[in-house]
């Protein structure tokens, strides 16, 4: 009889003991801060391999490493662009054990192009010049994000200034990819960033492009064989939307400096709606989102600071989870909870049967 009250409290330890964890587990989001004078880092994407973050700085023109034990380092260094431009969306290539990143220069525009370097020496592999290419003679230009088809090893960048396409071959060989008359088409809906059209860009395995304008909020989906453009049907717009990445589940994650968007779609993005919303504190500017072993992370930039002519030596990576997902989880609470009142329940009828029984054979 004792033996059975000793493993009736022990499973209830137990499951208390999961329970506290699982919730605790659950809840705790990682963040990663780290030091670094001045960098903004704007962009940044996990590199599986080696357990790292990579993260492309606009004010320095550089890559950093963030490890997961949160130790930070310099890990790309060209001297053609250190110092003089800015780095924006980037991307890891494991497939091609390459970085790639867009050069920028978001002071007078009129430098724009496509890097990869090495992802073991950090040296470089190609750099695409794109700033003359579609665009004409005085036009600005902003090479802004970039997706790769890892099978062939096309990237695919967006001109956020003239709102088209480039592509760049595995060799480093650029083109116009696609120009189209709705990209140009587009109501601008946010009220700060009117100069900023198409930013986030992502690739979907075997099928198309998405691309989202930061000004009109739109999403395009651009088929890759045939660019093709369709205009993805969306009930809220994405205004102010910038970094994306997609999810293993198929949903699309869009970054915002006020929200982060989840955006799925039913039809193959013919049609896509807002699934989930995150807020974010807007004076840390998120400007990137990166998927690492199934979790979302996203990037503070705090760009205003950048913009205001202030310093900053402190910027993070910090875990978001959508409310919904939470939500998701509390079946197996409520199981688990459900499973430790009844195992309180025996124990105490047990104990009560004991004490009874006890009390009887005494009695007797
Ligand atoms: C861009 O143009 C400005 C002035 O027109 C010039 O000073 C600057 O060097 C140019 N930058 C690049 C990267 O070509
Ligand atoms: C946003 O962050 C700033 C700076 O860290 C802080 O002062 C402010 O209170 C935060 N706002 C909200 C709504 O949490």
């Amino acid at each position: 009889m004792k033996i059975l009250g000793f493993s009736l409290t022990c499973v209830l330890l137990v499951s208390l003991e999961w329970f506290a964890h699982g919730v605790v587990g659950e809840r705790s989001l990682r963040s990663l801060k780290f030091q670094a004078s001045n960098l903004f880092p704007e962009s940044f994407d996990w590199d599986r391999v080696r357990d790292r973050f990579l993260i492309g700085s606009a004010a320095k023109g550089t890559i950093s490493e963030l490890a997961s034990d949160g130790s930070f380092k310099e890990f790309v260094r060209d001297e053609e662009f250190a110092g003089k431009v800015a780095f924006g969306g980037l991307i890891v290539d494991s497939r091609r054990n390459r970085v790639i990143v867009t050069v920028q220069d978001i002071v007078d525009w009129n430098f724009s192009g496509v890097a990869a370097y090495d992802l073991d020496s950090g040296k470089r592999l190609y750099f695409a010049r794109l700033g003359g290419l579609g665009v004409a003679e005085g036009e600005k230009a902003c090479a802004n994000d970039v997706a790769v088809d890892f099978k062939p090893g096309n990237v695919y960048v967006t001109n956020c200034r003239q709102n088209f396409i480039w592509k760049v071959t595995k060799e480093g060989t650029p083109s116009v990819f696609v120009k189209h008359e709705t990209f140009t088409s587009q109501p601008s809906i946010s009220s700060d960033v009117t100069w900023c059209g198409f930013n986030g860009i992502v690739y979907e395995p075997g099928k198309h492009l998405l691309a989202v304008q930061t000004n009109s909020g739109a999403l395009f989906r651009i088929g890759v064989e045939d660019q093709s453009v369709h205009l993805v049907s969306m009930k809220d717009k994405l205004p102010g939307a910038d970094g994306m990445v997609l999810r293993e589940d198929g949903t699309l994650v869009v970054v915002s400096r006020e929200k982060v968007w989840l955006v799925g779609s039913a039809s193959n993005w013919m049609a896509a709606n807002v699934v989930d919303v995150v807020p974010l504190n807007a004076t840390d500017f998120a400007t990137a989102a990166a998927i690492k072993k199934g979790a979302t992370f996203v990037l503070h930039a705090h760009l205003g600071d950048l913009y205001a002519k202030q310093t900053r030596d402190e910027f993070e990576v910090q875990e978001i989870e959508f409310p919904a997902e939470i939500g998701d989880n509390d079946p197996v609470w409520l199981i688990l909870l459900i499973l430790a009142f009844v195992v309180v329940v025996s124990l105490w009828r047990f104990q009560v049967s004991y004490f009874y029984d006890n009390y009887r054979r005494k009695r007797a």
